[in-house]
């Protein structure tokens, strides 16, 4: 039985509870919290009571809802994780590495990676993607590169890489996934961006099809579900088991997930998979591929289209950077961006995103082209350009160390007890333990201090 049906069902035996959680499914909802959430929400919401299920070692509904998820996604498994894409990041880095496995890491991975570093004790070896300086963004993983770097590491245990990248753009994971099984090192693919390309078959081809290990998906950025609901699938092929998985899974989460989350997991999943979800997610694509098409009739404006997922608009006005596109869109629109930077901006698109919606940019963007609009930035914000890293000690060895606070103008090659990571993307710029380098002084020139290691 489905939880949703499940639940309906136990509403009406109308059981006296004396358990968690406290509000009694509704029975108190603070005034400010039932003005702004509602009622019905928490009615949804149990702990493991007779009959519930337990999502550290489901054998119930949450087992069924997780077993139809996995067909759906023609997966070995499917876990549903309410910790977010992070959780399942770090649970699979658990699983796979011991202190001391090698693991090569995509540079534009977010940061949640790094927190399985500190957790693990596994050792980073760090593969740069390509960078496009036309557009500020990273591009995808180039195949003679990971070759070459797998060659020459040959005890590396695991590659863990995003695709798609936070801007869209694909990298053939097909190909990875082949040089990955050459060299026996599993295949973690961060497919946070593309929970919605097994429904969509334009969007991008997912991970899972493609010979990667382990995929984790967010379902709240495009697909529509609450904050943080994530799902981590394996692959049937691979030789990776449950067990470990979910073990390591147990280790990091809350023993008290949410079960309205688990019931949204399972509406969202279903709903995408259904006839009505499929036409549903037709005609979003199909608006927005709309919207770019008119996009790209404005003159000095361009819509990136190289290989990436559309639902990811990614566009640059000329003369124009791509921080002060994203405040005159803000300030004189009022409309908000995901993110930008030196070259361009980034609009995300999902099943929420409505015609209205659409309509708004079109016409904002028109109207800024057409008017040469313009502001000046009171402080113009600063880009990065990713620079190789130099790893004085892993993130495990210097988790916890003393540090000291020194004047920025003194940090070059000192080494730094700093997680710098703009959010979005939370990719690291640099990280405890690395050497701080020319240009990450110029980078951070607006502040004052960074913190060392002593
Ligand atoms: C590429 C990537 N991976 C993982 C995450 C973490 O996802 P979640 O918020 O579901 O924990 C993010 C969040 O921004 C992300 O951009």
């Amino acid at each position: 039985m489905s939880i949703i049906n499940f639940i309906e069902k136990f509403k009406k035996l109308n059981r006296t509870l004396y358990t968690t959680p406290s509000h009694g499914q509704g029975d108190f909802v603070a005034p400010l919290a039932l003005k702004h959430i509602g009622h019905k929400f928490f009615t949804c919401d149990y702990s493991e009571i007779e009959g519930f299920d337990n999502l550290s070692n489901p054998i119930g509904i949450i087992k069924t809802a997780q077993d139809r998820a996995a067909e759906i996604y023609n997966a070995k498994a499917t876990f549903f994780l309410t910790n977010g894409a992070t959780s399942g990041i770090i649970a699979s880095m658990y699983a796979i590495l011991k202190r001391g496995d090698k693991v090569l890491i995509a540079r534009n991975c977010h940061k949640s990676v790094y927190n399985g570093l500190v957790l693990t004790g596994a050792v980073p070896i760090w593969l740069m993607p390509q960078y496009n300086r036309d557009w500020g963004i990273f591009d995808s993983i180039n195949l003679d590169y990971l070759e070459e770097t797998l060659s020459r590491n040959k005890d590396i245990r695991a590659f863990i890489m995003t695709n798609p990248t936070y801007e869209g753009v694909m990298s053939d994971i097909y190909r990875i996934s082949n040089v990955c099984k050459k060299y026996n090192v599993i295949l973690i693919v961060d497919e946070a961006h593309g929970a919605l390309w097994h429904f969509h078959k334009a969007l991008g081809t997912p991970a899972l099809y493609q010979g990667a290990d382990i995929v984790i998906q967010s379902l709240h950025k495009t697909a529509g579900a609450l904050n943080p609901s994530a799902l981590l699938h394996i692959n049937k092929h691979s030789p990776l088991g449950t067990k470990a998985i979910q073990q390591a899974l147990n280790l990091i989460t809350t023993t008290s997930p949410s079960y309205p989350m688990l019931v949204n997991i399972e509406a969202v999943i279903n709903f995408l998979d259904s006839e009505k979800g499929k036409f549903y997610l037709y005609d979003i694509v199909k608006n927005v591929n709309r919207l770019v098409r008119t996009l790209k009739q404005i003159p000095n404006l361009e819509v990136y289209s190289y290989n990436n997922d559309v639902t990811k608009i990614l566009v640059k006005v000329t003369n124009m950077s791509g921080f002060e596109l994203s405040d005159i869109l803000f300030e004189k629109y009022n409309i908000e961006d995901e993110l930008a930077n030196e070259k361009s901006v980034l609009f995300l698109t999902g099943v929420g995103t409505t015609k209205a919606k659409l309509k708004k940019l079109e016409k904002a963007l028109i109207d800024l082209c057409a008017n040469n609009i313009k502001i000046t930035e009171e402080t113009p914000q600063k880009h990065f350009e990713p620079v190789e890293p130099r790893v004085r000690y892993i993130p495990n060895l210097v988790w916890g160390r003393e540090y000291k606070e020194i004047e920025l103008k003194y940090a070059l090659s000192r080494v730094s007890m700093e997680l710098i990571a703009d959010y979005p993307p939370g990719i690291p710029v640099l990280l405890p333990g690395e050497v701080i380098k020319k240009e990450h002084i110029e980078y951070l020139s607006g502040r004052q201090k960074i913190k060392v290691l002593v």
